[in-house]
């Protein structure tokens, strides 16, 4: 593991004891759902698959050397990667695999007791019985977990010319300066190599990243973070840099000179959330474009020249 400063004093996210618990009472309902939930999940990194094939000249993701920017502790695009390809996951939380009992060890120096606290919660609720249906559904014994490095990819390029890819999922929407970060992507890819960048986009319903809005709990106004009298209401649980679509457009169009797919996932937001956006509500988000209030995740796919 590379010995490397973190830019936040204690990890990305923080969302206190109260959050906590409440995610713990959603995992334990979503238990039941295990298997329909990862087969979920599955579906949609296999579509990630077929698009960084089709960027592939259509040969196989196979035998590559592959850094994952911001794994956190599912792991489950990694394992499944990780299956046919040398994964190393680069994260500014240390990376549990599994019970090793040595990261949790340097988790408790680096990001303290409450992150291991968490952390260790989350590995036996959610983390286990996910990949237990995860090694079903991928008809494996054993996962493949990565090589985890430590550190922020705002701050190091972990390895010039070095990756056939550079793959990410939600982490974009987190990083303090996405022009750097995809700086130091590029760097690390070798001539040719593609990256893969899935980011949760800030305008979307869900945008703000408030954990009530992760476990089922439907009272927040909709798009509260985007409207000065509601903002109040929104507790965002992790620092995100509040960067638009038309600023990442702007970032992969001048950083590539045009040569990028953008994919835009919108998931349930055209049905249920769309039919919403009408009225007095419509007009307050004036300044938003459909794209960018419907958009769960903006994709951005290309290859370094
Ligand atoms: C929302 S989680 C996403 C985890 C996983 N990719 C997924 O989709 O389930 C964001 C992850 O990115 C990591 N992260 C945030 N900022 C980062 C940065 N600047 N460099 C590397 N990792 C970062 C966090 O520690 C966290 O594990």
């Amino acid at each position: 593991m590379g010995a490397i400063t973190p830019t936040f004093e204690n990890s990305y996210a923080d969302f206190g004891w109260r959050r906590s618990i409440q995610q713990v009472k959603h995992h334990l309902q979503q238990r039941s759902d295990t298997e329909t939930h990862m087969r979920a999940l599955l579906d949609q990194v296999k579509i990630a698959e077929t698009r960084m094939v089709a960027h592939n000249d259509g040969k196989p993701i196979a035998n590559m050397d592959i850094l994952e920017i911001g794994p956190g502790q599912g792991l489950e695009r990694a394992t499944y990667f990780g299956r046919n390809n040398h994964i190393t996951g680069l994260d500014t939380d240390i990376i549990a695999r599994g019970l090793e009992w040595q990261s949790y060890l340097q988790m408790l120096r680096t990001n303290g007791l409450g992150r291991v606290a968490k952390t260790l919660g989350r590995e036996i609720l959610s983390n286990r019985p996910n990949r237990a249906a995860w090694r079903k559904l991928l008809g494996v014994k054993k996962l493949n977990f990565p090589d985890a490095m430590y550190g922020n990819i705002c701050d190091i390029v972990p390895r010039a010319n070095h990756y056939d890819m550079v793959m990410s999922w939600s982490v974009f929407e987190h990083v303090s300066d996405p022009a750097v970060a995809i700086d130091h992507v590029l760097a690390a890819l070798k001539p040719g190599g593609i990256f893969y960048i899935s980011l949760h986009l800030y305008t979307c319903n869900n945008g703000h990243h408030d954990m009530r809005s992760f476990t089922g709990d439907e009272s927040l106004p909709l798009w509260g973070h985007l409207r000065p009298d509601q903002a109040h209401l929104i507790k965002p649980s992790a620092y995100l840099n509040e960067w638009r679509l038309p600023q990442y457009r702007a970032l992969f169009a001048e950083k590539t000179g045009g040569d990028y797919e953008e994919v835009l996932e919108k998931f349930e937001h055209p049905e249920v959330y769309g039919p919403m956006l009408k009225g007095s509500l419509r007009e307050e988000l004036a300044d938003y474009s459909e794209d960018e209030l419907l958009t769960v995740n903006a994709i951005y796919i290309g290859r370094k020249k």
